[in-house]
């Protein structure tokens, strides 16, 4: 990819092209729990390189707030969150869930002319969500398969990445790579054990892909071999412009991602699990608690992976030598970042080779910077309308003769049908 293009897909902030774009829709800011109560203790969140503070007031109501107090700068996580707002601990001005000022004890006439940076937020699918862009562009209310469900019947996790989110959200698009880092990892996790998906996954390296541009962003059909007469096909969803599905495995729960910068040079890598028709069972759930399948352990009190590039993502190399694990490093998502990682904050593109099992990621990149370009000269942006996201990837074995494409148009077109998995 040229430098220009990189750079335009790469800088999130409130002054780009990118940045504008990603303020169109509903961002995930945090998980709901990480302000469990009302008058909780105050989290500090960047997100798109906005510095705010993310609080949940005496009603319940979640706010998300500039860091910083208006008077003198000081950050509002010293503050005191208490009736209805949150207060500054230098001098007590006060603020509450919409950045009106509560109270200015100095000045009081002052108090109805002050007033902070804030963004409506909503909670679904247990994260916390904020629009961020002009009010008059708000989007309908996220619709995903998984945020609609009830919450037993999901797992959400996050974690940081210390990389920028498009070589973080390109692994998601990429379903190549799990013929390789990942292959000695599926048989041994409890969330993809004995699917007859790890066969033909491990057997056939090279996929070969169609990819169709729809209305919520981009499906890949991913073609292995299966049996002799039939073709293995993982269907994989990009929606615009920062979630993937992923394909599943067997009878275990299917997968989603988001990728959301906090800032140009890391981001935040969501993991959900989810069964659209019944609760995960407790095993399972007791597994992804525990960071496996695509979830992670973590530093204590952090959302930083116990392996992460300081400990070189606790690398082993016996483990490697054993092919109990294809890089050395162990979990399908510390795989994932640890790759990502590797390349620096913010990779060389200009300095890549993309082959024709790219293809993927050079079609998503085309879209997203596309609809950065038009979105500057005036055209709405892409897959704003809620009811696109509510798609669903697959895992088939097909006759050779039949194209996924073809198949999918008849079967996979509504989210009342039976999950397709093997
Ligand atoms: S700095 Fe916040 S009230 Fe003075
Ligand atoms: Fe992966």
């Amino acid at each position: 990819m040229d430098r220009v293009t990189a750079e335009l897909l790469v800088r999130t902030g409130p002054d780009t092209p990118m940045g504008r774009l990603m303020r169109r829709y509903w961002v995930p800011v945090m998980l709901s729990s990480e302000i469990a109560e009302p008058d909780c203790a105050p989290v500090r969140v960047k997100i798109l390189g906005e510095k705010l503070l993310a609080f949940r007031a005496t009603d319940g109501q979640a706010g998300l707030v500039d860091e910083f107090c208006p008077h003198r700068g000081v950050s509002l996580f010293l503050g005191r969150n208490e009736e209805g707002g949150i207060r500054c601990s230098y001098h007590g001005w006060k603020f509450d869930v919409t950045g009106k000022c509560m109270e200015l004890p100095s000045v009081p006439q002052l108090a109805d002319r002050m007033k902070i940076k804030s963004y409506p937020v909503i909670e679904r699918g247990d994260i916390l969500w904020a629009y961020m862009g002009p009010k008059e562009h708000m989007p309908q209310l996220p619709e995903l398969e998984w945020c609609m469900l009830p919450a037993s019947h999901r797992f959400v996790s996050k974690r940081y990445q210390a990389s920028g989110w498009l070589q973080a959200m390109e692994g998601g698009i990429d379903t190549t790579h799990a013929s390789w880092v990942h292959r000695f990892e599926l048989e041994q996790d409890p969330m993809h054990m004995h699917a007859e998906a790890n066969k033909y996954i491990k057997a056939d390296r090279n996929a070969v892909f169609d990819i169709e541009e729809a209305a919520h962003g981009l499906t890949i059909f991913g073609r292995r071999n299966g049996e002799e007469d039939s073709h293995y096909w993982r269907i994989t969803q990009w929606i615009f412009p920062w979630f993937t599905l992923i394909p599943p495995f067997g009878p275990h729960a299917l997968g989603a991602h988001m990728w959301i910068p906090i800032d140009d040079e890391s981001c935040w890598a969501w993991s959900i699990n989810f069964l659209p028709d019944r609760p995960l069972p407790a095993e399972e759930l007791q597994a992804m608690r525990e960071g496996k399948g695509i979830h992670v352990k973590y530093l204590p009190g952090s959302f930083v992976p116990l392996a992460n590039p300081g400990n070189d993502w606790l690398v082993d190399r016996q483990a490697q030598k054993d092919k109990q694990s294809f890089s050395g490093v162990k979990g399908f998502s510390i795989q994932d970042a640890s790759l990502q990682e590797s390349m620096g904050p913010i990779q060389d593109y200009a300095k890549e080779h993309l082959v024709a099992t790219d293809r993927p990621i050079v079609m998503a990149r085309r879209m997203l910077a596309r609809s950065a370009r038009e979105l500057e000269q005036g055209t709405a942006p892409p897959a704003t309308d809620a009811a696109s996201q509510r798609v669903r990837a697959a895992s088939v074995l097909l006759d050779r003769g039949l194209k996924a494409e073809d198949w999918a148009k008849e079967a996979l077109t509504s989210l009342d049908q039976p999950v397709f998995s093997v």
